[in-house]
C-alpha cells in the first residue's frame, strides 16, 4: 500500500530509543526524512544510522525538552535541516510511578514539564508550519489517561492532559487544516518497560519470565506490544490513506481498556 509519505519531513520527539525510535524508523521505512531528538547523542547517531539504511535523511538535536526554550529551538532547528515539518509526533514522557503521598510537588512538576508543557510548546511552535504543509500531530499518550491507577497518579493525569490537549487542538485543526490525533499505547517492549520489569523482579523475587507472566495476566493480553505496532500506525494515521481520521484518541493496547 503506497501511503505517499515520500518526502515528507516528520519531526519524532523522544526518538533515541523505544517508541519514538520506532515511530521514526516506520516513517523513514515509509519515505520520511526524520528530524530526531533526545539527550544521548551515541543512540540519536545510531538511529541516524538506521534511517540512511532506508535510503532517507535523519538529524538530530540533543535537548532536554522540559526546558522551557528547548522546543521552540527544536522546531527552529528542523526547518533548518529541512526548510518544513510535515508531521510533529509529540513522544517524549516519563513520569515517575509511586505511592501518591510519597511523590512530590517536583515529581508532579517534572512530569508535566516532559509530557503535558513540552507539548503544548512544541505545537505552538510548529503549527504555522503544519499550517502551511496541512500537515499532521500525533500525541503518544498511554492508556492509563483512559484507565487511571493508583500506582501512576501522574502518567494517568498527565496522559488524560495529553489527550485532551490534542482533541482541543484538533478542533482548531478543522480550520486551519491540520489533522491531530493521540495513541494510547499499553504496555510496549522498551528500556522503559525493562526498567519497570527489572524493579519488580527486585522487589518481589521473581524471576523476569514470572514477572512478565504476571504483568500479562494482570492487563489481559496475548503480547505486549512493539514499537513497530505504534511506528505502523502512526505511518498509516499520517498519510493521505489516515487523512478522514481526526481528533480520535486510539487505544493500541492488545486489548487491555475494557471500556468502550
Ligand atoms: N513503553 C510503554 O510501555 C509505554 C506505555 C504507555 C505509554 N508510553 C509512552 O510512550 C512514550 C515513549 O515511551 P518509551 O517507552 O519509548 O520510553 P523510553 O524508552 O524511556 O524513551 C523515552 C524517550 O524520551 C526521551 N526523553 C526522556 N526524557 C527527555 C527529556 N527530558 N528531554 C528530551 N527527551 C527526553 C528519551 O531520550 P534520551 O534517553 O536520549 O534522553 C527517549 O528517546 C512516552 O510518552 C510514554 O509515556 C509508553
Amino acid at each position: 500500500m503506497d501511503l505517499g509519505l515520500t518526502g515528507k519531513i516528520a519531526l519524532v520527539t523522544g526518538s533515541s530509543r523505544g517508541i519514538g525510535r520506532g515511530i521514526a524508523l516506520a516513517l523513514a521505512a515509509e519515505g520520511c526524512d526524520v528530524m530526531l531528538t533526545g539527550r544521548d547523542e551515541k543512540a540519536l547517531g545510531d538511529v541516524v544510522a538506521a534511517v540512511g539504511k532506508l535510503g532517507r535523511t535523519a538529524k538530530y538535536e540533543t535537548l532536554d525538552l522540559r526546558e522551557a526554550n528547548a522546543p521552540a529551538a527544536l522546531v527552529a532547528a528542523a526547518k533548518r535541516a529541512f526548510g518544513r515539518i510535515d508531521i510533529l509526533v509529540n513522544n517524549a514522557g516519563t513520569t515517575r510511578r509511586g505511592d501518591f503521598l510519597e511523590l512530590t510537588d517536583a515529581d508532579w512538576a517534572d512530569g508535566y514539564a516532559l509530557k503535558f508543557f513540552a507539548h503544548v510548546r512544541l505545537a505552538r511552535a510548529a503549527w504555522p508550519s503544519l499550517v502551511e504543509s496541512k500537515g499532521s500531530l500525533v500525541t503518544i499518550g498511554g492508556t492509563s489517561g483512559r484507565v487511571p491507577i493508583a500506582a501512576f497518579t501522574i502518567g494517568s493525569s498527565v496522559n488524560a492532559a495529553a489527550a485532551a490537549f490534542a482533541k482541543a487542538l484538533a478542533d482548531r485543526g478543522k480550520t486551519d487544516g491540520v489533522q491531530v490525533n493521540t495513541i494510547h499505547p499499553s504496555y510496549v517492549e522498551t528500556e522503559r518497560l525493562w526498567r519497570r520489569i527489572k524493579a519488580d523482579m527486585e522487589r518481589t523475587g521473581q524471576d523476569e519470565a514470572a514477572v512478565r507472566e504476571w504483568h500479562r495476566r494482570d492487563i489481559g493480553v496475548t503480547r505486549f506490544g512493539t514499537p513497530e505496532d505504534i511506528g505502523g500506525l502512526v505511518a498509516f494515521m499520517v498519510s493521505r490513506r489516515g487523512r478522514w481520521l481526526h481528533g480520535a484518541t486510539i487505544d493500541m493496547d492488545g486489548g487491555e481498556v475494557k471500556g468502550m
